[in-house]
């Protein structure tokens, strides 16, 4: 599998149908288009990843003074363990890099053994936990918070 022709752009207007269109398949609490159109309006870095033009991926990060975090990280269901999470988490990490960031940070839930595997093998460390922070099937689950240094 070759990704030479991998490529990052920002999230537009036209994106977002299909954006969540993606979320609904990949998360069982997705994102609606109005909350990625919302995190654009509010400046946040919207990114889709093409491979050969097609979309194959799409992200979200906030800048707060020198820290990232990362809001929302995906690859297609039929794409991935391809490389092509590891690539767009690098992306995101030479754009946070490249605004002055030093650290990025995630939450993530911790039955999400995919990217828990990921973001381990890309060097995050788990810092803390916060209680029922996400929405889940019965009830609440926790999500892990974690770190990377830039
Ligand atoms: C998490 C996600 C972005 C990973 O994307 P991906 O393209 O499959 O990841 P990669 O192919 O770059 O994998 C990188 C490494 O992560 C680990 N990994 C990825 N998927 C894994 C899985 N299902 N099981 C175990 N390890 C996995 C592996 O160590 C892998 O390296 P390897 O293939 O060389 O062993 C993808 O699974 C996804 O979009 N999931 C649904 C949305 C989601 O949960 N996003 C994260 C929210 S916090």
């Amino acid at each position: 599998m070759t990704l030479a022709g991998l490529n990052f752009a920002p999230m537009q207007d036209d994106d977002l149908e299909w954006v969540a269109a993606q979320d609904a398949l990949l998360y069982p609490f997705p994102w609606t288009a109005g909350n990625f159109s919302d995190s654009m309006r509010s400046g946040y870095g919207c990114w889709t990843m093409r491979d050969g033009g097609e979309r194959v991926g799409y992200a979200v990060l906030m800048m707060v003074l020198d820290e990232a975090h990362i809001l929302n990280i995906s690859v297609l269901a039929g794409r991935q363990r391809q490389g092509l999470g590891r690539r767009l988490l690098d992306h995101l990490g030479e754009v946070a890099r490249q605004a002055g960031a030093h650290q990025m940070f995630l939450e993530v839930r911790p039955s999400n053994v995919a990217a828990l595997a990921l973001y381990a093998r890309a060097g995050f460390e788990t810092i803390g936990r916060r209680k029922g922070y996400y929405p889940a099937a019965e009830g609440r689950e926790d999500a892990l918070v974690m770190r990377s240094r830039l």
